[in-house]
């Protein structure tokens, strides 16, 4: 273990976290006591600082928000430099930008400075966790878990698993689905703060026989999640149907492999038929809305009113590269409008929430992550709401927090992200 990533600091800013989806917690002036990374207090200055050791360091940035660092639901580690890949839907956005891509991540150099790229995208822009589907590689994965574990990430990550409708190199064989995922388990999974989660890129991908070697392994492993892809796209869901006559529908190809469940991960969720609803709600598997990609790649609108009715865990994801950025407050800016043109209300509340605590909770981590509750790991970020011209413009009359929160989620980016803690340890961004 590596006591020098665990550090004892105490920070002095003005603080935003959650406790749950309607309280939010604003503390002007405050100090967050970190012990050995993990949150010891947090509270008003004269409160806090009579408890302070009289060693310990201070660092002071007052006037600016500290948040508990942000959360990404869903994220491709190796599509960084196809993000922003002109005018395709999804299925042949795939096969002109995506596979040619990941074919690269064959090569260990060119995975390790990708993901080293990544990894530090993800930082600047104020993430501190992910949910990461890497290639299928499984060199590459373990050297994404590397990094990960260098840096002190939390993180969750499987190799992508596909063995059919994607070119030969980039299919597994299918008899080493099992073995291969195994074994990534062993060494990762729990090792500090690493997690391993099955990851089937999704149904029209992978023959049935490898999804079941996946359902195969939830059940040797019934704490390791899966995350993939459901229901983005109109041809997509035509393709599952046809391809799985026996189905019900979409999910239920998943949830015959026993792929649902707390902690697993649907990313986007945009053609659900009712029961599809019902049954995520009844198993809790989460929801990762994607609102830059679902755009992007014109995919549709997520329904985030049935999402709420059916009280499904939701987190927002930047599916970079089908998102077109690793903000996620652009993320967030974005999750607006598409609630917008359908009428629903989506507030800065909503959207913080979101990725913080409600993203921690939709990935089953919240036990460690997602505020600065007592003990939990103090993985946070510092934001300067006025660190463009226009948003000092914009909030120079604005002292209500609710309308500084809406600014920064709509106007904000990574330029608003002064420093990045993990485990009170201040990492170089
Ligand atoms: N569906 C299957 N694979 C992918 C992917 O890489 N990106 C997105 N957005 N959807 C997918
Ligand atoms: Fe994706």
């Amino acid at each position: 273990m590596n006591m020098t990533k665990k550090v004892s600091i105490a920070i002095k800013a003005d603080f935003i976290h959650f406790l749950n989806e309607d309280e939010m917690v604003f503390i002007p002036k405050g100090i967050l006591w970190v012990e050995e990374g993990k949150v010891k207090m947090i509270g008003e200055e004269e409160k806090v600082s009579s408890f302070l050791p009289k060693e310990i360091i201070t660092k002071d940035y007052s006037g600016k928000l500290v948040f508990p660092g942000f959360i990404d639901g869903h994220v491709h580690a190796a599509q960084t430099q196809a993000i922003a890949s002109y005018g395709k839907r999804l299925l042949d956005w795939l096969e002109t930008y995506i596979f040619p891509l990941e074919e690269k991540f064959e090569n260990n150099d060119f995975a390790r400075h990708s993901v080293r790229f990544f990894f530090a995208q993800l930082l600047r822009n104020g993430t501190t966790t992910a949910a990461i589907f890497p290639s299928r590689h499984p060199e590459a994965t373990a050297i994404l878990f590397e990094e990960a574990l260098r840096l002190n990430m939390r993180i969750l990550a499987g190799k992508t698993n596909m063995d059919r409708n994607a070119p030969v190199s980039l299919r597994d064989k299918t008899e080493l689905t099992y073995s291969e995922n195994n074994q990534l388990i062993e060494k990762y999974h729990n090792s500090e703060r690493l997690n391993y989660i099955l990851t089937p890129r999704f149904a029209i991908t992978s023959s049935e026989e490898q999804l079941q070697a996946i359902g195969d392994l939830k059940k040797t492993y019934p704490k390791i999640a899966v995350q993939t892809h459901l229901s983005e796209n109109n041809h997509e869901v035509g393709n599952v149907k046809k391809m799985f006559p026996k189905s019900k529908s979409y999910l239920d190809v998943y949830d015959s492999y026993g792929y649902l469940g707390k902690g697993s991960l649907m990313a986007h969720a945009i053609f659900l038929e009712d029961d599809e609803w019902k049954r995520l709600a009844k198993t809790q598997t989460s929801i990762v809305h994607c609102p830059t990609s679902n755009l992007f790649l014109g995919s549709g609108l997520f329904d985030l009113q049935k999402c709420r009715k059916y009280k499904i865990p939701l987190a927002l994801g930047s599916d970079v590269g089908a998102g077109n950025s690793f903000s996620m407050l652009r993320t967030a800016s974005e999750a607006y409008k598409v609630a917008a043109v359908q009428d629903i209300e989506f507030t800065a509340r909503n959207a913080f929430y979101l990725i913080t605590l409600g993203g921690a909770k939709a990935l089953n981590q919240d036990v460690f992550i997602g505020n600065f509750e007592v003990g939990k790991e103090a993985d946070f970020i510092v934001v300067d709401t006025m660190a463009t011209e226009l948003m000092q413009e914009r909030l120079r009359d604005s002292h209500n927090i609710d309308e500084i929160l809406f600014v920064l989620m709509m106007l904000g980016d990574d330029r608003n992200i002064k420093s990045v803690y993990l485990q009170g340890n201040k990492v170089e961004i």
